[in-house]
């Protein structure tokens, strides 16, 4: 826990606090609310702020002044990080490194994940889709699903690893290797947290090492075999610790993120039948109801940069070398860029939530993320109309990756025929950089 030394008023360090408690994990809005009543950029401590307004949060992750939490980082903090493989292995990803190093691996991942591998998907998600949604009535219990078990999570898996070339044989292992890995991207861990992490890291980066092999043996059209292909080429190369940390990465992110961004917005829409009703009837509808899902339920709700040299960040003079928490979900809700922020409206116009970061960092999966949920969202209301919660949803113990860790519902009957149409391909809806409007485009490149 931070010792907090504001100068502000008693209630600031309180909003911190109360953000920091674990009771948090399963409510951060108060937190979120308290925040804003103290403007953009809290202190709390030396050297280390919270940064809840919208526009703060964009300009910083726009400023190439402000760095990631990069290995010098970790070095002048934490003298032996690389013996946890978890952390070392997002240190040598492109998440948690700066330029040059960055742009380079940036580049390269870039240059793989393509729009035209994104658009090739849309098929194969379709398919996944179907399949995951016609399997659901055997799979219940007592007349009763878990949508996370049997959907959420199953679906984002099989279509990150057939972008991969992860042999499906292998999909089932990956949630559990998942839900530790990531722990080391949360605001709070424990000992235990850190040992686990560690060993689903060496699991991982053991299992790549093998796949990495065989792709170079007997080469296929998939990501593996063109990142492996990236780190044999002359020029601009990625080291082979690089190759390991950024598949792990692409796989990792690929699914824990957007499991949560499906859970979130099911749930969303079974709180709000008449949207749900609307999006039933015109899945063409389904790109603005999921900028809104990911507006007030961001996934990740936070990440990090720190100061290179001082600046002014709302208003506050801020110091070298100080650590800036950016409050994704916070910025989504700043009632300054959102009216009624607290109010699930997907008709809400300029809709451009900071879900996907911004900047030298955007997300690079953001448009095959967008693609799922717009596929998902309203082929699942179609297939059951009367679909129902038949119970409270769980919520992930966790601060910053926020989603549910089970969601059971009533199907109902199902409806005739196969899956709903999703929304229209192209025309600047799914593949475009932010779907709702006001984008918050990365450098050249970026969701390419
Ligand atoms: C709803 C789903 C998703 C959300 C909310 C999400 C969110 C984010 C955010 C906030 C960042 C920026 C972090 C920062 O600036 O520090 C990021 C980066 C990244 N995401 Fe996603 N993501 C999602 C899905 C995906 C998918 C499907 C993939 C891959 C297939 C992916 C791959 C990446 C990668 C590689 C980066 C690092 C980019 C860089 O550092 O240049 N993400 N994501």
């Amino acid at each position: 826990m931070v010792t907090i030394t504001h100068e502000g008023p008693m209630d600031a360090a309180a909003a911190v606090a109360m953000l920091l408690d674990p009771r948090a994990n399963h409510d951060p809005v108060p937190a979120y609310e308290a925040l804003h009543h103290h403007g953009p950029v809290v202190r709390a401590g030396r050297g280390y702020y919270f940064v809840s307004g919208y526009a703060e949060v964009d300009a910083v992750l726009r400023d190439p002044g402000m760095e990631a939490y990069d290995a010098r980082r970790l070095d002048s903090q934490w003298s032996d990080w690389r013996d946890n493989r978890a952390v070392a292995l997002f240190a040598d990803s492109m998440l948690r490194t700066n330029p040059p190093q960055h742009t380079r691996m940036r580049r390269l991942a870039a240059g793989v994940f393509t729009a035209r591998r994104v658009s090739a998907l849309r098929e194969v998600i379709t398919a996944q889709v179907d399949e995951a949604i016609e399997a659901l009535p055997e799979r219940a219990q007592g007349g009763v699903v878990d949508l996370v078990g049997q959907l959420t999570y199953p679906l984002p898996i099989g279509v990150i690893t057939a972008l991969l070339g992860v042999p499906a044989a292998d999909r089932g292992r990956f949630r559990r290797l998942a839900e530790a890995l990531t722990a080391v991207l949360e605001v709070r861990w424990t000992e235990e947290d850190r040992r686990l992490a560690h060993e689903a890291a060496l699991e991982l980066e053991d299992y790549f090492t093998d796949l990495v092999a065989l792709r170079r043996e007997h080469p296929q059209d998939d990501l593996v075999t063109a990142l492996a292909a990236a780190h044999d080429a002359g020029g601009e190369q990625l080291t082979g610790a690089e190759l390991l940390g950024n598949l792990t990465l692409l796989l990792v992110a690929g699914f824990e993120t957007t499991t949560n961004l499906l859970g979130n917005g099911i749930v969303l829409l079974l709180e709000h039948p008449a949207y749900a009703e609307r999006l039933r009837a015109d899945p063409g509808l389904a790109p603005a109801y999921v900028e809104e899902v990911l507006r007030i339920e961001s996934p990740v709700q936070l990440t990090e940069r720190y100061t290179s040299r001082p600046a002014v960040i709302g208003g506050i003079e801020v110091p070298a070398d100080a650590e800036l928490v950016l409050l994704l979900g916070a910025a989504n809700r700043d009632p300054a860029r959102f009216g009624d922020p607290g109010v699930f409206d997907p008709d809400r116009p300029g809709n451009a939530p900071l879900s996907f970061g911004a900047g030298a960092h955007y997300c690079l999966g953001a448009p095959l993320a967008r693609l799922e949920a717009q596929i998902t969202l309203p082929a699942l209301l179609r297939r059951f109309p009367e679909l129902a919660p038949a119970g409270p949803p769980t919520r992930r113990p966790r601060m910053n990756l926020r989603g549910w860790s089970s969601l059971p519902v009533t199907l109902g009957p199902p409806a005739g025929g196969g899956t709903a149409p999703g929304p229209p391909a192209g025309g600047g809806t799914a593949l475009s950089p932010s779907a709702g409007g006001g984008a918050t485009p990365g450098p050249p490149g970026a969701g390419a």
